[in-house]
């Protein structure tokens, strides 16, 4: 079947010089066709060059698909706005990790087994204690979840379906538990066990926020708001750590080791750690006389400067997650009762001046998932280090997902992408006492 808006011709072809070659053209059920370049070399000698990736399909997949030119956002089929709307983050990530919704009683089992493994093996809090307090909590994520691999040995043989299951459910499951350890460390506080009677998100909140001394209430309001955001941060297609724990995966490497690598990818500001970029740039913006300089940092090619939280590789509308994410920031600073909340102020009329702005408009950069993320995160109680983690806890699924996904692929091959070399030509070596 074609490709919407595609081609019917079922070969593309490639001339250089006298010679020219058919590469096979591959339809998907819905977004761009590809060109099958698998053979190119072997036929041409010639690699493709295209260093961000921006024209490539490193994978065939079928968990999640993004629209950049309109702005959609698909789990499996099913809109980012119905399921951060009715469903929660549990079901979100049966979806993802079955590739259907679940009945009432798999969704039961599901969240039964998830949050029977949400406790961490006790050792792992003595790991935690060999970090100084005032480490940043995303060191200590990617170190805790690697450190996974030492713990669970019964869950990394990856060619058995069962384990690669359980190490999933594990990773879903425990990822919360690290994160809120990862907090109470930095802040001194004792760590919280998780109770087997909260929910996801309740947990979660329980698990960063209460304290030995008196009973912690959790707010219904505030556990619902931070469930949808684990959904809206929950898989995004190829993007860069997800790309990173996919071609960890490919190699053979154990399925924590693989979300290690994929939390130490996100942590860049141009990737996940722009949550806490944008945040920060807010508070260095300080009030909304200041936004016109700022504008003009964002646009001078000499200033290393970026509008955070703004622009995507995808996405040249508006970010579908970004809409929600600031329906939820209002939602939250109202259930708070916090009136009127200077940066999200700064927010608001930042991206009226940018969406109004030639340079924005131009380049279509339109606020991503980031841009109202920080000021959400901060009203919940979080300080700004942890705002990756959570990105990262949420992720987590998208990743485990993507790599059962790859692993299970009859095709699947260790990823090892070739060059442009423009280094030097062979020449010999020179003794230390000859060279000049
Ligand atoms: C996430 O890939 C994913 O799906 C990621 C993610 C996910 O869910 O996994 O959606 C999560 O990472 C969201 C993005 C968070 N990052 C930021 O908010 C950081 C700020 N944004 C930029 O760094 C940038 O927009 C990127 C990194 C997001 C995208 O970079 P691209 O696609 O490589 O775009 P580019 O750098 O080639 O920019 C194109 C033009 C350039 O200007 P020109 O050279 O054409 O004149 O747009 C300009 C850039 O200078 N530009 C910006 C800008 N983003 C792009 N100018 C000012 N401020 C910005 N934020």
């Amino acid at each position: 079947m074609d490709a919407i808006n595609g081609t019917s011709a079922k070969t593309a072809t490639l001339s250089i010089g006298d010679k020219s070659w058919d590469l096979p053209i591959l339809n998907g059920t819905i977004g761009p066709q590809v060109v099958d370049i698998g053979k190119l070399y072997g036929q041409t000698g010639m690699f493709t060059y295209d260093p961000g990736f921006t024209s490539t399909a490193s994978c065939e997949s079928q968990i999640t698909y993004i629209d950049g030119d309109e702005g959609v956002l698909l789990y499996r089929g099913y809109p980012i706005e119905q399921l951060a709307e009715d469903g929660d983050f549990l079901e979100t990530c049966y979806l993802l990790l079955y590739g259907e919704l679940p009945t009432a009683a798999q969704k039961a089992d599901f969240d039964y087994r998830v949050t029977r493994h949400t406790m961490v093996h006790e050792q792992m809090s003595r790991f935690f204690h060999g970090f100084r307090r005032d480490a940043h909590p995303m060191a200590v994520l990617v170190a805790s979840v690697g450190a996974l691999s030492a713990f669970y040995h019964d869950s990394t043989d990856i060619a058995d379906p069962q384990q690669r299951m359980i190490a999933s459910v594990r990773m879903i499951a425990k990822i919360p538990t690290l994160a809120a350890m990862a907090y109470k460390y930095h802040i001194g506080q004792p760590f919280v066990y998780p109770k087997n009677d909260l929910d996801y998100a309740s947990n979660f909140l329980r698990m960063c926020f209460s304290v030995p001394c008196e009973e912690y209430k959790v707010n219904p309001v505030l556990s619902r708001a931070i469930d949808r955001i684990f959904t809206l941060h929950a898989d995004h297609e190829q993007n860069a750590s997800t790309s990173t724990v996919r071609l960890a995966g490919s190699s053979g490497a154990n399925p924590f080791a693989c979300i290690a690598a994929g939390i130490a990818c996100l942590w860049g500001p141009a990737h996940g750690g722009a949550n806490e970029a944008a945040l920060k740039m807010l508070g260095e913006i300080g009030s909304v006389e200041r936004i016109p300089e700022f504008i003009k940092r964002a646009k001078d090619k000499n200033d290393p400067f970026r509008l955070m939280g703004f622009g995507h590789r995808v996405y040249k509308n508006y970010d579908p997650r970004a809409k929600i994410m600031q329906k939820t920031c209002h939602e939250v600073l109202g259930e708070l009762g916090i009136k009127d909340d200077p940066l999200l102020d700064i927010a608001v009329e930042l991206e009226r001046i940018a969406l109004q702005d030639e340079y924005f408009v131009e380049r279509k950069l339109y606020p991503n998932i980031d841009f109202y993320s920080g000021i959400t995160l901060r009203a919940l109680g979080f300080p700004t280090s942890m705002f990756t983690v959570l990105f990262a806890l949420a992720r987590t699924v998208g990743w485990i997902g993507q790599w059962k996904e790859m692993i299970e692929d009859p095709g699947q091959r260790i990823g090892r992408p070739r060059q442009l070399y423009t280094g030097a030509q062979r020449r010999d070596y020179v003794p230390i006492a000859r060279r000049k």
